[in-house]
C-alpha cells in the first residue's frame, strides 16, 4: 500500500487486527526496506496491528535527494500513523530506524506507548565518521549504490553466519536507490546526540542487540539502557547487527515480553 505524506509516496504494510492491542510499528535500518521485518510480521500479526513503512528513499517509497534528516523520517512516520489513524503505538527501530525512533520519541511522546531500540545508538557520529558518511554519499551518487550494498551486507551478520545468509541479507538491500541512500547517509552524519533525552523516556523500553554486532558495539546498547528509566537490556549471543533476522525466535521472544509490559487495556 502507499500513502502520500509530506509530499512523498510512502510504501507500507499494515496488517493484523485493528481493534484491541496497541499497534506495533517496525522501522527498518540502513539500507533495508520493510520486508526485513518479515519474521516479526509473521509472529505478531495474529495478535495485533503491525505497521511497517519503507522510509523515504528506500524500498518502494518515493526517492529522496539531498539530505534526509532523522527528524524528517520521524515526521514522515508521524504523518503516516495519522493517516492510518493508529493512535499511540509501540515503536521498534533497527539501527538507523532506532535513530528515527529516538527522533520520534522526542518530537511525539504522546504517540508512544513503548519503545524498542534494536542494535542502535543514541550518540552522534564522531567528526571522522560523519565525514566518511558524506564521502560515501557522494560516491553513491557518482558511482551507484553497489559499494554500499557490498560494504554493509558483509557486516550485517555475526562472523559465524553462512554465505547463504549473507546472500539473503544482500537481497534485502537491493534494488537500492543511490540518491535515497546518499540522502540518508548525510542525514545520519548530521544527527544530534540524543543521550540527554533518554532519562525522559517514560514508556516501557527494550534495548536489544546482538553480542557480535560488527557495526554498532553492544556497549552502546548498555549505555542507552542505563540512561533510560527501567529499560530492559537483552544481548543475544550468536547474533550480529541484523539480530532480528539472525536470531529471529529469541528476538521475537524479547519483543513479546516487552509488548506484554505495555500499559493496558489492550496491550
Ligand atoms: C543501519 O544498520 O541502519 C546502519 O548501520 C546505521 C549506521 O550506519 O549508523
Amino acid at each position: 500500500m502507499k500513502a502520500i505524506v509530506n509530499g512523498v509516496a510512502l510504501a507500507y504494510d499494515d496488517t493484523g487486527p485493528r481493534e484491541g492491542a496497541i499497534p506495533l510499528v517496525l522501522v527498518h535500518g540502513f539500507p533495508f526496506r520493510r520486508d526485513v521485518w518479515e519474521p516479526q510480521i509473521d509472529a505478531f500479526r495474529d495478535a495485533r496491528r503491525v505497521v511497517t513503512p519503507d522510509l523515504r528513499g528506500f524500498g518502494e517509497s518515493d526517492a529522496a535527494s539531498g539530505t534526509t534528516t532523522m527528524d524528517q523520517f520521524a515526521e514522515d512516520l508521524h504523518a503516516l500513523l495519522r493517516h492510518l489513524a493508529t493512535g499511540p503505538v509501540a515503536l521498534a527501530g533497527h539501527s538507523m530506524g532506532g535513530y528515527v525512533a529516538l527522533a520520534f520519541a522526542r518530537r511525539h511522546p504522546e504517540m508512544l506507548r513503548g519503545l524498542a531500540l534494536v542494535a542502535t545508538r543514541a550518540g552522534a557520529d564522531a567528526p571522522e565518521a560523519a565525514a566518511a558518511r558524506r564521502a560515501a554519499a557522494d560516491r553513491a551518487e557518482a558511482e551507484g549504490p553497489d559499494a554500499i550494498v557490498e560494504a554493509m551486507a558483509s557486516k550485517m551478520l555475526s562472523p559465524a553466519a553462512a554465505p547463504a545468509a549473507v546472500r539473503t541479507v544482500r537481497s534485502l538491500m537491493t534494488p537500492l536507490s543511490a540518491a535515497g541512500a546518499a540522502a540518508a547517509l548525510r542525514g545520519m552524519a548530521a544527527r544530534p546526540d540524543m543521550m540527554s533525552m533518554l532519562p525522559r523516556v517514560a514508556v516501557p523500553t527494550l534495548v536489544v542487540t546482538g553480542a557480535d554486532d560488527l557495526l554498532i558495539p553492544p556497549a552502546e546498547s548498555d549505555r542507552m539502557a542505563r540512561a533510560i528509566p527501567d529499560a530492559r537490556l537483552v544481548v543475544l549471543p550468536g547474533a550480529g547487527h541484523l539480530v532480528a533476522r539472525e536470531r529471529a525466535e529469541d528476538f521475537n521472544r524479547a519483543l513479546a515480553a516487552w509488548l506484554a509490559e505495555l500499559p493496558g487495556p489492550g496491550r
